[in-house]
């Protein structure tokens, strides 16, 4: 990793891309992986602002040297603390969601935002198969009636096959054809809702959520979070997936209706549910973590060594971009 500039050299945003390079603080807003926490801290003048005795001071006394923020989908960059900062030039996002940055905003004020997409799909992806294996077989379960030493007394119960099952995909962007394509494998019958069909995908378009959910034994929810997809997991569509359906939720809690599944989970009304994300995360209804239909994850989905070292680069590549020619290298759509 080349250094633009010695640690504690000055950085500030050119006049335009392609310009000169950019002299400021690089602000780290959020825990982040510690290996991209310690080469910001080598190569910039980082600052955590997270970690500050008082980053109001902090930011009373050196917003106006701040020229990029890094940090992570679950924390983003606020509205205040994005207008505390006058210089700030880019938004470099650890993560592939950035629901928690108001883009729209942000370029209003000619600040970029970028993202890490593509180098999680895999690992997202293959988590939301073996989400749906677990809870269609019930391989969580299962252990704990082993660990329990219930075995003994009786057989486990017969659960639901995957292999051939109809599945319902929640948004077909890089994260749900990735899931699409592992499913292939399984013989599984695809069909998937989206804002719009997808061109050249053979799977069958349904153009509402309940309209899918209806067609399918198991519905995969992978569309991005935010506004636009809030509660897009309605009571209607638990309903429609019925008491023999799955759920599986790798996207983000927002996106399904937490007091509805708890609801339909209590009352048997879908069979069962595998979520990795959650309306107020790290708490988890207790009537979730109390019940036997559900596999519960810490949004692990992205979580492996290789993933987020190479989400840590690309979020490095774009600010390392940014600093030397004002622009970012994965910018979100
Ligand atoms: C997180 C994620 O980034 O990429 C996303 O949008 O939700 C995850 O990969 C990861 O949990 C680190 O915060």
């Amino acid at each position: 990793m080349s250094h633009p500039s010695a640690p504690g050299d000055p950085v500030s945003r050119p006049s335009s891309p392609g310009g000169p390079a950019v002299r400021g603080t690089v602000l780290q807003v959020s825990p982040l992986l510690p290996a991209l926490e310690r080469a910001l801290a080598e190569q910039y003048r980082a600052v955590r602002l997270h970690e500050l005795p008082d980053p109001a001071a902090y930011l009373r006394e050196e917003a106006g040297d701040v020229v990029a923020a890094v940090t992570s989908a679950r924390f983003g960059v606020g509205n205040s603390l994005m207008d505390a900062l006058p210089r700030l030039g880019a938004v470099v996002h650890f993560g592939v969601g950035y629901e928690t940055t108001d883009v729209a905003r942000a370029r209003a004020r000619g600040i970029d935002v970028s993202n890490t997409p593509d180098v999680l799909t895999d690992c997202v992806a293959d988590l939301a198969v073996g989400a749906l294996i677990d809870v269609m077989r019930e391989l969580s379960a299962a252990d704990r009636y082993v660990r329990a030493g219930r075995w003994g007394a009786a057989p486990y119960p017969l659960t639901s096959r995957v292999s051939g099952k109809r599945v319902g995909i929640l948004g077909l962007g890089r994260i749900g054809r990735a899931v699409a394509r592992r499913l292939e494998g399984f013989d599984a019958d695809i069909a998937y809702c989206s804002r719009a069909p997808v061109p050249g995908v053979a799977h069958r378009y349904l153009p509402t959520a309940r309209e899918l959910a209806a067609e399918c034994d198991a519905l995969v929810v992978t569309v991005a979070g935010g506004a636009g997809t809030r509660g897009l997991v309605s009571a209607e569509v638990l309903e429609a997936l019925g008491p023999r359906g799955h759920l599986v939720n790798v996207a983000r809690g927002s996106v399904v209706d937490e007091p509805a599944l708890v609801a339909a989970v209590r009352e048997g009304r879908i069979a069962g549910a595998a979520l990795d994300v959650f309306a107020d995360e790290p708490d988890v209804p207790r009537e979730l973590t109390e019940s036997d239909r559900v596999v519960l994850l810490p949004h692990i989905a992205s979580g492996t060594h290789e993933t987020r070292q190479a989400m840590a680069d690309l979020a490095l590549d774009n600010l390392r971009r940014f600093l030397a020619e004002g622009v970012l290298l994965t910018p979100v759509p």
